[in-house]
C-alpha cells in the first residue's frame, strides 16, 4: 500500500499526462480507500484535527473539502475523510452520460502550480451514478461526513430546456447527497454560463425548488459561480438568486483567463481551450468571496474555492466570507498532506486570533 499510495505524490506522475496520473491516483484511492485497514492507515497518515464549524445547520469537522472533478463518479467516497477531508463533493453529474471531451484534455502548469482542463462533463449520466450510489448505501459504505453533488447541464440538452435536465439529476441523486451545487459556471460546456441570465436561472432555481418541495425534506442547493463574470454580473446573480430562494454560493470555478507563461511547459498548457485553477486562480476568488459576502450581508453561506493551497490562502478566503473552503490542485501540487496541514494551520491561527470557535473567524475581514 505504501508504494500504490506514494504513486499519489510521486515526482514521477508528474512526467505521464496529467489525466493518466488522475486516474492511477483514483485507482489506488478507490483499492486503498474503501478498506477499513486502508482507511486507518490514511487517516494515521493524514489525518487532520477538529476546528468544528456549523454551516446549513449541519456539523463538519473543520471547513475543508474535496472540490469536484476529483471524484467525479463517487468511487472513493470512503478515502476523503480517511485523508483528512471533513466532506467531499462528487460530480460533475449530468442527467444523460457523456464521454466528455478528446483527449488530452488535462494539463499542467507546474512552475505556476495550475491546470488547465477542458474534461467536459465525463460522467456515467444521473441515472446510472443514482444506481451505483444506491449500491454503495445497501453495502454500507456511505461517508459519515457530509457529502455534496455537483450538477451540470448535459451537452446535448439546449440552454432552453436547462430548468428541466437540471431538475432531473436533482430527484434522481436526492437521496444520495446532503446538498446539491448547480454548476453553471463550468467553461467546457458550450453556452453554459449563459445560465447567470434571470430568465434561464429563474427558471432552474424554480424547478430545482419544485423538486425540493415534492421531496418534503429540505437540503441545501447552493449556486456555483464563474470567476470571469464581471463584477456588476456577479453581485446580480446572487441577490437575484438569494430571492429564488438559493441557500449557499460556490466561488468559484475555474477561469479561461491565463497569466503569462513562465516555461514551455506553461506556454502549452495555458494555450489549450479550457479552465484554469490552481493558484493563479486564488486571488480572483477571494474578490468574489468578498463581493459575495458584501451582497448578502454575510447572510448567505459561501463554499471558497480557488488556489487554496495552504494555512494562509485558506485563512484568507475564511476572512474573506467563506464557511466552508474545498480544493482540488493542491492535491495535485502539494500531494495529499496539504490537507491536514492546513486544518492544523486553521487551528492555530483561531487559538491565535483569540476566537472561541472558527465561526468568528468568518468575514472577519468585513468587521
Ligand atoms: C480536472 C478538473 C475537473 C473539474 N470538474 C469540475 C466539475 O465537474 N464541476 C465543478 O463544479 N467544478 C469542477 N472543477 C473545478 C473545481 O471544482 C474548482 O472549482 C477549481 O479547480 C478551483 O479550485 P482549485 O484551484 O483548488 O483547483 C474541475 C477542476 C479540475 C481541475
Amino acid at each position: 500500500m505504501g508504494v500504490a499510495w506514494r504513486l499519489f505524490g510521486n515526482p514521477a506522475l508528474r512526467l505521464i499526462d496529467s489525466e493518466n496520473a488522475h486516474s492511477i491516483s483514483m485507482k489506488a484511492l478507490k483499492t486503498i480507500g474503501e478498506t477499513q485497514s486502508g482507511q486507518s492507515l490514511l487517516n494515521a497518515l493524514y489525518g487532520s484535527p477538529e476546528v468544528p464549524i456549523e454551516v446549513f445547520g449541519k456539523l463538519f469537522h473543520h471547513p475543508l473539502g474535496l472540490a469536484p472533478g476529483f471524484d467525479k463518479g463517487a468511487e472513493a467516497l470512503l478515502s476523503w475523510s480517511a485523508m483528512g477531508f471533513s466532506w467531499c463533493e462528487y460530480g460533475g453529474v449530468t442527467r444523460y452520460p457523456q464521454d466528455g471531451n478528446a483527449k488530452p484534455r488535462m494539463f499542467r502548469a507546474n512552475k505556476h502550480h495550475a491546470l488547465v482542463n477542458k474534461m467536459g462533463f465525463n460522467n456515467p449520466g444521473a441515472s446510472e451514478m443514482r444506481k451505483r450510489l444506491s449500491a454503495r448505501k445497501s453495502a454500507n459504505r456511505w461517508p459519515k461526513s457530509p457529502v455534496a453533488a455537483n450538477i451540470g447541464r448535459s451537452k446535448k440538452v439546449p440552454n432552453e430546456h436547462a430548468a428541466d435536465d437540471y431538475a432531473a439529476t436533482l430527484e434522481l441523486l436526492w437521496d444520495h447527497a446532503d446538498m446539491f451545487v448547480l454548476n453553471i459556471s463550468s467553461p467546457n460546456t458550450p453556452g453554459l454560463r449563459d445560465l447567470q441570465g434571470h430568465e434561464y436561472l429563474g427558471s432552474i432555481l424554480k424547478s430545482c425548488n419544485s423538486i425540493r418541495s415534492m421531496k418534503g425534506h429540505s437540503k441545501p442547493i447552493l449556486l456555483k459561480l464563474s470567476p470571469d463574470t464581471n463584477d456588476d454580473d456577479i453581485r446580480d446573480t446572487v441577490s437575484f438568486s438569494q430571492q429564488m430562494g438559493i441557500d449557499g454560493i460556490v466561488a468559484t470555478n475555474t477561469t479561461i483567463k491565463r497569466p503569462i507563461p513562465l516555461s514551455t511547459q506553461s506556454r502549452k498548457a495555458f494555450s489549450s481551450e479550457g479552465g484554469l485553477s490552481g493558484r493563479p486562480l486564488h486571488s480572483r476568488a477571494l474578490e468574489v468571496i468578498n463581493m459575495v459576502y458584501d451582497e448578502t450581508d454575510g447572510k448567505l453561506p459561501i463554499v471558497g474555492v480557488g488556489g487554496i493551497d495552504s494555512k494562509d490562502s485558506a485563512w484568507e478566503a475564511i476572512i474573506s466570507g467563506a464557511s466552508l473552503i474545498q480544493l482540488y490542485s493542491a492535491l495535485v501540487f502539494n500531494g495529499p498532506t496539504v490537507v491536514s496541514s492546513i486544518v492544523k494551520g486553521l487551528k492555530k491561527r483561531v487559538n491565535e486570533s483569540g476566537f472561541s470557535s472558527i465561526n468568528e473567524a468568518v468575514g472577519y475581514k468585513h468587521i
